[in-house]
């Protein structure tokens, strides 16, 4: 399809720096926003919510590379590395702001909301999970890991997205449709991947017999 061609040759175009520096962009006006205390009443609530739904999104996006590939014959897999990095950096302002604004470093009080909140218990499991996947997310660890075992481990990014949801979803006291919308659309996707692994499974056995 023509469009596919254009989208694809476009993208194959746009270096990843640009799409570093414009995902950084929010980050940095938000941060300055914050710092000239241009975020209304509650900067820091604002602030807190506006980077984890950053964070959020950059994380659900990621999971759309494969199926738009598969789908659509769209390819932004270039971006996959950028897209994932950029989640983090937006994971870590928002622990940060966390950690510094709210709780003014008390480590202690980190703890007991950690045991006590379980939307700050799935918060961090998710977060430690990025942590580890964005250090192995260079070439390096590729080639010390292997393509395939790196790969199954990078597999952990569903665990991610899932714990991401929940967090979201649990902080909320209500039912409130914002987070519904993100943990619909994130079945979808792990339903996509469930379903696309279990044809490989079929297709595998069936070459295995013949
Ligand atoms: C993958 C990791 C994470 C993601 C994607 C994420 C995302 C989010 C999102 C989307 C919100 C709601 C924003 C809104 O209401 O508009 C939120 C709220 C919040 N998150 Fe996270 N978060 C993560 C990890 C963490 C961690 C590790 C902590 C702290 C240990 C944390 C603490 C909070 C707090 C305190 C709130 C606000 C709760 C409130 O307003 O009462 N989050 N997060």
């Amino acid at each position: 399809m023509a469009v596919t061609k254009v989208i694809n040759f476009l993208m194959r175009k746009l270096p990843n720096w640009v799409v570093y520096i414009i995902l950084v962009l929010p980050a940095v006006y938000l941060t300055f926003a914050l710092l000239g205390n241009q975020l209304g009443p509650d900067p820091i609530r604002t602030y807190q919510h506006k980077v984890g739904e950053f964070g959020l999104k950059l994380i659900i996006i990621g999971l759309f590379i494969t199926p738009l590939r598969d789908l659509f014959n769209i390819n932004f897999f270039k971006f996959r590395r950028c897209i994932g990095l950029m989640a983090f950096l937006y994971v870590c302002l928002h622990f940060l702001s966390y950690l510094v604004l709210d709780q003014s470093l008390n480590f202690n009080e980190v703890w007991k909301d950690i045991v006590k909140r379980p939307y700050i218990t799935f918060g961090m499991i998710s977060a430690g999970i990025m942590l580890f996947l964005s250090l192995t997310s260079n070439n390096l660890s590729v080639k010390i890991l292997g393509p395939i075992y790196w790969k199954r481990l990078h597999q952990l990014v569903y665990l991610v997205s899932l714990g991401a949801v929940t967090h979201f979803l649990l902080l909320t006291k209500a039912w409130q449709i914002e987070p519904m919308i993100y943990f619909i659309i994130l079945i979808g996707l792990l339903g996509y991947r469930a379903l696309k692994a279990y044809q490989k499974r079929i297709l595998n056995k069936k070459r295995n017999i013949s």
